[in-house]
């Protein structure tokens, strides 16, 4: 059966390999995931079916409006950790379309519940924006300064979107 665990150090070959072949246009180099997994090992998970890691997602306490940098190590949050970050997640295609990325939200939501933070954001990546307005993420309608230099390390057309946490189980039930 597919189903989510957590993440542990002996995973972070497998994901390399799973983000570059879904990811080319965002490199990132292993010890940036490495960082990611040590700085908050609980917001990060694989997707196994039996001994196959068939996907990942990377999520950390952080500050909301200012995402980190693409392949970078993170350091110190820019403000109060008042987030979680979806850094990413990535499912190879034989393992999409289960709702899979609905039950890792789940999971995220559990977690920010637990450290009482109220929302999620993320950088929906070019041509990603359908599918995270689907589960119910928006542009910050006041985004403060730093942001646009941050999305800048991504590339063109890309976006930040935040979700309010307390509803995210809603929009997980319209997209299943
Ligand atoms: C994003 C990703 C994890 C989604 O995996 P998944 O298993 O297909 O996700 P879900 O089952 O939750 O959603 C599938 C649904 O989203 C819809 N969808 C997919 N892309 C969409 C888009 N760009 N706009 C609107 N809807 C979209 C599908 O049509 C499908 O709808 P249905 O359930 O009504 O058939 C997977 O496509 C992936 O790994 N992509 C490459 C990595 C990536 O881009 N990650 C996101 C970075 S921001």
């Amino acid at each position: 059966m597919i189903h989510w665990r957590p993440m542990t150090p002996g995973d972070l070959a497998r994901v390399l390999e799973i983000a570059n072949t879904l990811h080319p246009d965002y490199p990132e180099r292993i010890e940036i995931f490495a960082d990611k997994l040590a700085f908050d090992p609980d917001g990060c998970r694989v997707l196994a079916d039996g001994d196959k890691v068939v996907g990942y997602g990377f999520a950390h306490g952080w500050t909301l409006g200012l995402p980190p940098l693409l392949d970078a190590e993170l350091g110190a949050p820019p403000g109060p950790t008042d987030c979680l970050h979806l850094h990413d997640v990535a499912i190879m295609p034989q393992a999409r379309g289960g709702g899979r990325v609905g039950l890792y939200l789940d999971h995220l939501e559990s977690l920010a519940s637990r450290r009482r933070l109220d929302w999620l954001g993320l950088i929906a990546i070019t041509g990603k924006d359908g599918y995270w307005k689907a589960k119910g993420f928006t542009a910050m309608t006041t985004p403060g300064a730093g942001l646009s230099q941050r999305l800048a390390s991504y590339g063109d057309g890309n976006h930040y979107l935040i979700r309010h946490l307390t509803k995210l189980k809603e929009s997980d039930t319209q997209i299943a």
